[in-house]
């Protein structure tokens, strides 16, 4: 029955009842009408809307249900829908729509979040170069023209010069980590597996935090793209775990989960996230994942830490 039907229905039953009662009890209504009479029918006008109210939520109940059920709607696990089975035509109707409006929404932030994250990662190769080729040029030509200024300097110069030499080579593979941090050419040139153990030898060296890696063998061939988000959200969790952990060792794994699904996990032995508030690296995560229908979890397990397990559906991330 549709809602309409029901909310008809339900006050015509109403006023039969209350007809009834007018015509079946001794009640009467007088023309002028009396004390008594005044009592009794207020008295009905209160019962009847009280019976009138509860059958009205009653009726209603389907749409608090439908309110409910919109506010689980989490964006950060996209693809849920709600049921529409069960529920009046109009109940059936509102929730259809908001399932095609939830379909398009997410669609419209998947695309708008692969755009910004290409932009991102395009204009990070484009600096990556700019440093190499322009400032990692000239850094390279001064240090050879400080190399040949030496060679017929004083020898009270040439301690200066050495110096000056250094400082410029300590400068060159400063240039060289943040462009490799930009964009590690690894990724591009050796394939996800040696990008991963690169980026780990880094952070170890720099950090003195044990830094493990561990890739199943046999992982299927992976998509750019794929290598690309398991690369950065596995550069952001160490990263984290270096920054804000305080731990002692950290082990990044990369192997196919029981459902097929493609996991990275990076536990460490920290102080835990507890519930400390998201800020755009989390974020930057959890966008990456959406982006290949995935999704990245932070979590305390029991044995303390932090763990962020990224999922990442096999469809999605193999190599076409
Ligand atoms: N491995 C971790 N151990 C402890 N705390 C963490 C860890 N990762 C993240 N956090 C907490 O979560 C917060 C948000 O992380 P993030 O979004 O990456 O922002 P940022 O690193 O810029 O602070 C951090 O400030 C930190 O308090
Ligand atoms: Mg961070």
């Amino acid at each position: 029955m549709s809602l309409l039907q029901r909310i008809f229905v339900l006050n015509v039953a109403v006023f039969v009842l209350a007809g009834l009662v007018l015509a079946l009890t001794p009640a009467t209504v007088s023309a002028e009408i009396a004390r008594l009479e005044a009592v009794v029918l207020l008295a009905v006008l209160a019962a009847v809307s009280a019976v009138d109210f509860v059958l009205l939520r009653r009726a209603l109940a389907p749409l608090r249900r439908l309110s409910g059920l919109m506010e689980e709607v989490e964006p950060l696990h996209p693809g849920r829908r709600l049921s529409t089975e069960e529920s009046p035509a109009e109940i059936r109707g509102l929730t259809a729509a908001f399932n095609r409006m939830l379909a398009r929404l997410e669609e419209e932030r998947r695309s708008s979040v692969e755009r910004s994250l290409t932009a991102q990662e395009a204009e990070r190769l484009r600096v990556a170069r700019e440093l190499h080729d322009g400032i990692g040029q000239s850094l390279t030509a001064l240090m050879l023209q400080i190399d040949r200024v030496a060679k017929d300097a004083p020898p009270p110069l040439r301690a200066e010069l050495a110096s000056a030499r250094e400082a410029t080579r300590a400068l060159m593979g400063e240039v060289r980590d943040v462009a490799i941090r930009l964009r590690p050419e690894a990724l591009d040139d050796l394939g996800l597996h040696d990008a991963l153990a690169a980026l780990c030898d880094r952070l170890g060296e720099q950090s003195g935090v044990a830094v493990g890696l561990t890739v199943a063998p046999g992982l299927p061939e992976l998509s750019p793209q794929a290598e690309l988000v398991i690369f950065r959200v596995a550069q952001e969790a160490l990263t984290n775990t270096l920054r804000h952990a305080g731990a002692e060792t950290v082990e990044l794994t990369l192997a196919l989960g029981d459902d097929d699904a493609l996991t990275l996990l990076a536990r460490d032995d920290g102080r835990g996230v507890g519930d400390s508030v998201p800020g755009a690296g989390i974020q930057g995560m959890h966008e990456r994942a959406l982006l290949l229908g995935g999704h990245c979890a932070l979590s305390t397990p029991a044995a303390g830490g932090t763990e962020v397990r990224l999922t990442l559906p096999r469809a999605a991330v193999t190599a076409a």
